[in-house]
């Protein structure tokens, strides 16, 4: 020990923080279908976007796929979290695959407003993450009427056959901040964009933006428990540093944490993506207690109770089953 005294040192903890109602949803049915079909049962793409929950499901007999060709005629495939386009449904369909949805019924809504525009001939602008599972399934829904919008910049790329006949949906997980910004410029250019019916960032991605930017002045250091493919987990390490965390890094365990970041280091934030459960960031809350920040204060700045109902196939069979 340097000899400083203890008391200075302490960890904020954002709420809200980690699981949504979309991802807790989504791993519960993996969970259930193992329960009501037994092993083993398909997934396509990573349920959510976590390492270590991934890792658990493998481990109950779930068996992750890139795509519904790697699943065997007739076997049950669960869709992930973050939405499947039609095609991919129709090459579910073409293999007789009994499938079970657990995409985020924020996602569907994402896809319906897609669909919508499109029926009504709107250019369709999607800010979003080019290759990211969520937008390849919305893009799918209306591919001749969609644009992806990676970053501002790309604003000065975008051409559409109507000026006044756009509309701009985004991806549930970006930064709100520059989304806002990418907005601007596109409005800049189509002075008569159309907004989305309803905010397409997610309730649980807003939330713990506002609560990550709550700790970051305050922070010299933020650690974000999440995975590297976890969209709004990536935007929550951005977030913490333009608000002032001198240092900010993501990590998916306690043991990727190097003892190097904490040189000089007071206040640590903590915070987790939508898609982590709890108990990784306890062991990071372990972890850096053992090295004398056991004193910990929970900054809460939104409470969350949404919860959404199994997919509706799911519920059908347990209740066959029962
Ligand atoms: Fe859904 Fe948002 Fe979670 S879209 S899966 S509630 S991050």
């Amino acid at each position: 020990s340097d000899g400083a005294p203890a008391a200075t040192k302490r960890v904020l903890l954002a709420s809200p923080r980690g699981y949504c109602a979309g991802v807790d949803r989504a791993v519960v049915a993996v969970e259930k279908a193992l329960e009501v079909h037994g092993a083993p049962v398909y997934v396509r793409k990573e349920i959510v976007h976590n390492r270590h929950v991934v890792t658990s499901l493998e481990n109950k007999g779930a068996i992750f796929v890139n795509e519904t060709d790697a699943v065997p005629e007739g076997a049950i495939v669960i869709f992930s979290a973050h939405g499947v386009s039609p095609a991919v449904r129709e090459a579910a369909d073409r293999r007789l695959l009994k499938t079970i949805d657990a995409t985020c019924p924020l996602v569907t809504k994402v896809h319906k407003e897609a669909v919508r525009f499109a029926d009504g001939d709107f250019d369709i602008l999607l800010i979003g993450h080019t290759g990211h599972e969520e937008v390849e399934g919305t893009a799918g829904e209306a591919p001749e009427h969609i644009q992806i919008v990676n970053s501002p910049d790309d604003v000065d790329n975008i051409e559409v056959r109507d000026p006044d006949k756009v509309v701009w949906l985004s991806q549930t997980t970006l930064s709100v901040d520059e989304t806002m910004e990418t907005v601007r410029r596109l409005r800049q250019k189509f002075p008569n964009l159309q907004n989305p019916p309803s905010d397409d960032i997610c309730y649980a991605t807003q939330n713990r933006q506002v609560a990550v930017k709550k700790i970051a002045p305050e922070a010299d250091l933020v650690i974000v428990v999440g995975s590297r493919n976890s969209s709004n987990s990536v935007r929550l390490v951005e977030v913490a540093l333009e608000y002032g965390a001198q240092a900010s890094y993501r990590v998916d365990f306690a043991t990727e944490i190097d003892e190097a970041w904490l040189e000089g280091v007071n206040t640590v934030g903590v915070t987790s993506g939508a898609s982590v459960p709890e108990i990784l960031v306890q062991d990071v809350l372990a972890w850096l207690a053992e090295r004398g920040y056991g004193q910990t204060e929970e900054v809460v700045t939104a409470h969350e109770d949404l919860m959404f109902s199994l997919p509706r196939e799911l519920h059908r069979d347990i209740k066959a089953k029962a």
